[in-house]
């Protein structure tokens, strides 16, 4: 018997659709409930296969009963050392690396010092020219956390003047500047099992209960080739990314989507917002891949999810290590073949880039750099 579980928060509408519909189609050997916590002791493995977090990035218990789960063999959706790690600026950071189009954005230090640090702490930071910030982003322009979410601190701003207004406000939360895409279509899109992909439009001037009562402004041959360049973009991603479960949002600008904030690990999944129909995709989509996960799952070994951009490291740095060392090592020339099949296939996927020649040129080029 094999236990999928989900660990959920304030919502009230998916978490039991899901351990409705996976109990429905799973083989006898396959359960789904809600996650029961109690004591959480080092090493020591959870009883679910797969355990499908939806609520983690609020509270920090769960993230560290997660990890030693994973450890043990938990396959954790999404993966919780990659949710610990990315934020805003790094995800478009390599989202340029993998090809898709982003806005223009800068990364801001917090208006005022983290606790417990001085004037001497930020010896190595120039002092920020404001002119030249101002000159490359623009205006109107978008401030938002680097790490964030739930439209918390977003601000749209159309001048210096409500832009230094605006910083005053944000403490010591580290910012982007970004350039406002005036667009003419937005989606959201569900992306599960790093292969289903959900396009939804998605008016996000709307109020929150109708930003998905809306439709696709681009119509025929244009619409259609949108839609699969947002699907292409959005597999990129995630794959790049390693999520299992996640959504994408696209502005459109000129024709091209430009993403805009694309690591949303749990993304809504309410009824009362998303609707009817997207609620079923979602249900479906997620109990196919909690089953199937549940079903490749092997206890005590690795059954996460990595990213492209942190596999390949990850993979290295196994080959290298000497012998003698985690009993775990055997797992690693089995998963190894896999991760090298992946890589051709994502650089293959690479010409379909707006520019392919310039953002082929430009990663040899960074990595050289940083040496
Ligand atoms: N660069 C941008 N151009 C246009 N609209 C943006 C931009 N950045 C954010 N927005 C708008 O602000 C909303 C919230 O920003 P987002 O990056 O999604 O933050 P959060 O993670 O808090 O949801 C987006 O759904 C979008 O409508
Ligand atoms: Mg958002």
């Amino acid at each position: 018997m094999k236990k999928i579980g989900i660990l959920f928060g304030q919502e009230n509408t998916f978490p039991q659709a899901f351990v409705d519909r996976v109990n429905e189609k799973a083989p006898a050997d396959i359960r789904a409930e809600f996650v029961q916590i109690d004591q959480v002791e080092q090493h020591v493995a959870t009883d679910y296969a797969v355990i499908i977090d939806r609520i983690s990035q609020d509270v920090p218990f769960y993230r560290a009963f997660l990890k030693n789960a994973a450890l043990m063999g938990t396959a954790v959706i999404n993966n919780p050392f990659w949710w610990s790690a990315d934020e805003k600026f790094f995800n478009n950071a390599l989202a340029v690396r993998l090809g898709v189009p982003v806005p223009k954005t800068l990364l801001l230090p917090s208006k005022e010092r983290p606790a417990d640090t001085s004037e001497r702490s930020f010896r190595n930071l120039a002092m920020m020219d404001w002119e030249k910030a101002f000159a490359h982003i623009g205006f109107p322009a978008y401030m938002k956390p680097h790490s964030g979410g739930g439209w918390k601190n977003v601000y749209k701003l159309n001048s210096p003047e409500e832009f230094f207004r605006a910083y005053d406000e944000t403490g010591q939360l580290v910012m982007l500047f970004q350039e406002a895409v005036d667009f003419t279509d937005y989606f959201r899109c569900y992306c599960i099992g790093g292969k289903d992909v959900l396009i939804m439009p998605y008016e996000p001037r709307n109020e929150p209960h109708l930003r998905y009562a809306t439709e696709m402004k681009t119509t025929g041959e244009a619409g259609q080739k949108l839609l699969a360049t947002m699907k292409d973009y959005v597999l990129r991603l995630n794959h790049g990314l390693g999520y299992d479960f996640n959504t994408v949002e696209f502005a459109v600008r000129d024709g091209i989507p430009l993403a805009i904030d694309f690591g949303n690990p749990a993304p809504d999944a309410d009824v009362n917002s998303v609707g009817q129909a997207n609620f079923e995709w979602v249900v479906e989509a997620a109990a196919n891949m909690a089953i199937a996960r549940a079903q490749a799952q092997k206890p005590g070994q690795d059954n996460l999810t990595w990213g492209t951009f942190v596999h390949p490291t990850a993979m290295a740095a196994q080959a290298a290590a000497p012998k003698t060392a985690a009993p775990k090592a055997a797992a690693a020339p089995k998963a190894a073949p896999a991760k090298k099949a992946a890589a051709p296939k994502a650089a293959a996927e690479k010409p379909a880039a707006e520019k392919p020649a310039a953002k082929a040129k430009a990663a040899p080029k960074a990595a050289a750099k940083a040496k």
